[in-house]
């Protein structure tokens, strides 16, 4: 029989830590759901096998929270409050539920921001279609565009299904209407600057006061009915939600799918969430039939990758609390203005300028006439500190025209002085980047151990790193075995502006 209630919080604020919930409170405190303990399936009935993994009795019947009104007088005691967490249930989607933290909750409100065109729609409905495919039903709120336009999409992302709804009202009293009728188990409403809330009075759709009404209103609607929702956002150029930043404070949870539009990749972030992880990392590919989970993503950055071309560098960059390996490129040009270039993609523009002026001032390489331009190849932006020295060590290489080994890594932060500093979760780095078939990481001096196999070069400063991929003693003979021959591009030499550098001793 049904039994394990996971949680019951009245509206009162009463809490019920276990068994079934008086019908009333039920019935005030929104609704139940079913659960399976083996592999998170959650069937709109209770059923004795789970339509999931075939297993008998597994499945628990959860309280969907609601969380008391302002007006509730008690107060529980911390010891009193059941551990038990929130149950997610999985989308279908693996690089969503990874990211979600396992799914998502039932009566949680979750906002999908982006870029427009970034694929919000196309992955709303992939959501929508895989809901139905486990026998949930899908009330799917189009205001943007007519359901003869989402339909054209269904059909391609195998969306069409009785139990998908599909509705263009665009008035969020329509809308709970249509919830009253239908009483959908998600509710996807696209977009949420494309609603408005008839009794709210100023302003038109997308507007701060109708984009804050109706996101309220929707939330209320989803905690009084257990009813869980998504909400998608436009995101301005500039990243900010289009309309309020109130939205982030409404909802339980706030996503955002981001990449550049003329590639393929798209990540899916958790910036926050009231019932899981922050900082979780989802990675998609769009292709023509939707976005495609990247399981092995390091693979999709690198597989086009030229080696034996000089200002080339593979970073082992932490996205969350993922590791993906991006190469990052330099390259140094005479610069034909008074006023040199100084431009990237990807890398930090402020960042690159700095490492210049560190390269100039602590290693003595001499940029000051010469347009310089980084950057990280993918369509991926690299913006935390590790990718300082792979980035200085490419611009290294770009100017002398030495290429470093394929099998090289360089992970570490650049400070002022031109020290190398320790970033954060190295050792995890290394795994991923031995794993991937790197031998030999550039690291700073209290780096940890790198996995058997693979060769740590220790480094204190940028000039020692630079001397360690030019000059240390390997079994190239005589020099360190990053940098094949030909060591210098003699007619790069004879007319480059960075003759007579005197960083890097020059080869016999
Ligand atoms: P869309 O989901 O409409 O973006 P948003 O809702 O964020 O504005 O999709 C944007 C782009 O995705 C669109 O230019 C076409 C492309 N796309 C594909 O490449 N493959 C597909 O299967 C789909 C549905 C869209
Ligand atoms: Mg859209």
């Amino acid at each position: 029989m049904v039994s394990g209630m996971s949680i019951h919080v009245t509206r009162s604020g009463s809490v019920q830590a276990s068994g079934r919930p008086p019908s009333g409170a039920r019935a005030r405190s929104g609704r139940t759901s079913f659960v399976c303990s083996g592999c998170g399936t959650s069937p709109p009935k209770w059923v004795g096998c789970c339509p999931g993994c075939g297993e008998w009795n597994t499945l628990k019947e959860v309280l969907v929270i609601v969380a008391p009104t302002a007006h509730s007088g008690e107060a529980v005691p911390m010891t009193q409050v059941p551990p038990t967490s929130f149950q997610a249930v999985p989308t279908g989607i693996s690089e969503l539920d990874r990211a979600l933290g396992g799914g998502l909750v039932p009566g949680s409100v979750t906002l999908v921001g982006g870029e427009p065109g970034i694929g919000k729609s196309t992955l709303t409905l992939q959501l929508a279609a895989e809901q139905v495919r486990c026998g949930r039903s899908v009330l799917m709120v189009c205001a943007e565009e007519s359901p003869i336009q989402v339909r054209g999409r269904a059909e391609r992302l195998g969306g069409l299904h009785d139990d998908l709804l599909v509705t263009s009202v665009s008035s969020v009293e329509g809308i709970v209407d249509l919830v009253d009728r239908h009483s959908p188990d998600l509710l996807i409403v696209d977009s949420i600057q494309t609603v408005h809330l008839e009794s709210t009075t100023g302003g038109g759709p997308g507007s701060t006061n109708q984009v804050r009404a109706c996101a309220q209103r929707l939330v209320v609607e989803a905690k009084e009915r257990g009813l869980t929702t998504v909400l998608v956002g436009h995101l301005t150029k500039d990243g900010s939600l289009a309309g309020p930043k109130v939205l982030e404070h409404v909802v339980d949870t706030v996503t955002d799918l981001a990449g550049d539009r003329h590639h393929a990749l798209r990540l899916f972030r958790v910036s926050k969430h009231r019932f899981g992880p922050t900082d979780e990392l989802g990675l998609f590919e769009m292709a023509s039939a939707g976005l495609l989970p990247v399981d092995d993503p390091s693979g999709l950055f690198l597989a086009d990758r030229s080696v034996g071309t000089s200002g080339s560098v593979v970073l082992p960059a932490m996205e969350g609390h993922r590791i993906l390996l991006v190469e990052l490129q330099a390259l140094v040009a005479r610069s034909t203005t008074p006023h040199p270039r100084r431009s990237s993609q990807g890398v930090d523009q402020r960042r690159l300028t700095l490492l210049l002026a560190v390269l100039e001032r602590r290693v003595g390489l001499d940029l000051s006439g010469v347009d310089a331009y980084a950057t990280a190849v993918g369509g991926v932006q690299v913006t935390e500190p590790g990718s300082d020295l792979p980035l200085a060590l490419a611009v290294v290489s770009a100017a002398t025209n030495r290429c470093m080994a394929a099998e090289v890594v360089a992970c570490g932060e650049v400070g002022l002085g031109g020290e190398v500093r320790q970033v954060a979760g190295l050792e995890r780095r290394l795994h991923e980047a031995h794993r991937l078939g790197f031998r030999r990481a550039i690291l700073p001096a209290s780096a940890p151990e790198p996995p058997e196999g693979m060769k740590a070069v220790r480094v204190a400063t940028l000039e020692e790193a630079v001397a360690a991929v030019g000059l240390s003693t390997g079994p190239g003979g005589g020099r360190w075995d990053g940098i094949p021959d030909p060591p210098l591009n003699k007619l790069m030499e004879a007319t480059s502006p960075l003759q007579g550098w005197s960083g890097l001793p020059h080869q016999a």
